[in-house]
């Protein structure tokens, strides 16, 4: 058996011939790690070098915390596939039936799937993602309108607590704004997907209604399913049909699923971030006023390097025995590889300082290789919408709290502002109430002109969409 010691003179010496079920990993999901994760990445690379063992929730996996290990194994999708079939202990019946993270890694879509179907269905989702990512496109202009609609519906609803006030621009900006541009994107038949929206904020909080609301759900988009099978429109569902006419009604509904997860939680993240960047100056040379020359992309661009949304990728298996790192990875052993530890290794950091000169394009925010995100531009030009619109509508904003108090919420995969309190003051006319904005009627087209309608107050679509607005209105505090 061939040994190899981790000699970094601070942790014990690894054996390399030892199998990861006999490393007693210890746990990756402390409290450490839900407040200083980057102190957790680090003490794991003194102790265990570029790939680490870790506990997930009582199960064994692999950490690639190395910047070249992540390239590496991303990059090689044969060397490291996808796909829960691969994995070893699964198929030995060692990952318990109630593991936490079995609901989400066990619904069977693009993300997580490996097999001969996935080039089918990644390129039928390439197809379906063209129209709305290329701001070209009558549906990608379509797009943007109706998200510049619902910034300004939301602006307006939170500014009726008042011209100054406090808000909370997590809850009644940045969350809703993507759930919105999704239900736009599904091309859901009007209140419909009100309800849908609101479900899906309950499973991505995984509070105790959070079963029944993915239960809801899922009916939900299957009807949706079963109806742009039958009757296609101009979205995304009737678009990736159309792309792949061999998905089933239920396939094509868990691909949904997937679309409305990534929209709402990534791109909801993506724009408090930024806002953070842009209100707290964290980068480089006054952020507003390169905001103002019209930068977002470039600030957002840093944002999604620096606080990568996805910290953690779903996981990959050895296809045989290989090394990485200090250690052997077993045939069918579970990698993670970790985005956020990867920038934090010191052979790529130096490249995330704000006065460096080296191009940060190599960051692995959007993954890499065969099955890095699909959708960057669709992503980047919602958040880039919203956080531009938000800019424009407030003449001030200030965080209610230092940006070292924010307060953060981690899952195995994602890194998020739990909330983000804010003082504001909006500028322009007097806020009016206005029969209708531009977003009335989600999936048609918004005149650019109502789109850009900085003060109308939700009408008809407030009506329309009554649980979310219910929600949105209770979160109204009054300013001053
Ligand atoms: C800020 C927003 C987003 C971020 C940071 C992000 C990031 C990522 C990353 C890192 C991956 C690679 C995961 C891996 O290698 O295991 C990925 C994959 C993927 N993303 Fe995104 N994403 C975002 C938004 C979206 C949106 C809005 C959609 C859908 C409309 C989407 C669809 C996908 C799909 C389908 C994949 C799987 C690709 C494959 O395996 O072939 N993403 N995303």
């Amino acid at each position: 058996m061939e040994f190899h010691l981790v000699d970094d003179g601070e942790g014990p010496p690894q054996p390399d011939g030892t199998r990861l079920e006999d490393l007693a990993p210890q746990p990756l999901l402390t409290r450490d790690y839900e407040t200083r994760p980057e102190l957790v990445y680090e003490r794991l690379r003194k102790h265990h070098g570029p790939v680490a063992p870790v506990d997930l929730l009582g199960v064994p996996a692999w950490l690639v915390l190395g910047y070249r290990e992540s390239f590496e194994v991303l990059q090689n999708d044969t060397a490291w596939p996808k796909g829960l079939e691969n994995w070893r202990a699964r198929s030995e019946g060692l990952v318990p039936a109630d593991w936490p993270l079995g609901p989400s890694l066990e619904v069977n879509h693009v993300l997580i799937q490996g097999g001969p179907g996935y080039r089918t269905l990644r390129g039928a989702w390439d197809m379906a993602l063209r129209p709305f990512q290329d701001p070209r496109n009558p549906q990608a202009k379509r797009l943007r309108a109706a998200v510049t609609g619902y910034a300004d519906e939301l602006i307006t609803l939170l500014g009726q607590g008042g011209r100054t006030g406090l808000a909370d621009l997590s809850a009644q900006f940045s969350r809703p704004l993507p759930l919105m541009a999704a239900s736009h994107l599904l091309g859901f038949p009007t209140s419909r997907g009100d309800d849908a929206l609101m479900d899906m904020w309950r499973v991505l909080d995984a509070g105790p209604d959070a079963e029944p609301a993915l239960e809801r759900l899922l009916v939900t988009l299957c009807d949706l399913a079963a109806t742009k099978i039958e009757k296609p429109g101009d979205d995304f569902p009737s678009h990736l049909a159309a792309a792949h006419p061999e998905l089933s009604v239920d396939a094509l509904a868990r691909e949904l699923f997937m679309l409305l997860g990534m929209v709402s939680d990534h791109v909801g993240i993506l724009i408090s971030n930024t806002v953070v960047e842009v209100i707290s100056g964290e980068s480089e040379g006054g952020v507003r006023t390169a905001l103002s020359a019209g930068m977002v992309r470039e600030t957002m661009n840093r944002v999604v390097m620096r606080k990568p949304p996805l910290v953690n990728f779903v996981p990959r298996f050895a296809a045989e025995d290989t090394r990485l790192g200090n250690y052997t990875v077993r045939a069918g052993d579970p990698v993670w590889v970790s985005a956020a530890a990867a920038h934090a290794d010191p052979v790529f950091a130096p490249r995330m300082a704000p006065d460096s000169s080296i191009s940060s394009r190599a960051h692995l925010s959007w993954g890499a290789g065969p099955r890095q995100c699909p959708a960057r531009e669709l992503a980047s030009s919602i958040a880039a919408v919203g956080v531009s619109r938000l800019f424009e509508r407030f003449g001030h904003i200030e965080l209610a709290l230092p940006v070292d108090q924010l307060p953060w919420r981690s899952s195995p995969f994602m890194r998020g502002l739990r909330s983000l309190p804010v003082r504001y003051e909006l500028t322009g006319p007097e806020l009016r109430a206005a029969p209708r904005t531009a977003v009335d009627d989600v999936g048609e087209a918004a005149p650019e002109s109502a789109a850009s309608d900085a003060t109308a107050v939700p009408g008809h679509s407030a009506r329309r969409r009554s649980s979310l607005w219910r929600y949105l209105t209770g979160l109204i505090r009054s300013g001053n």
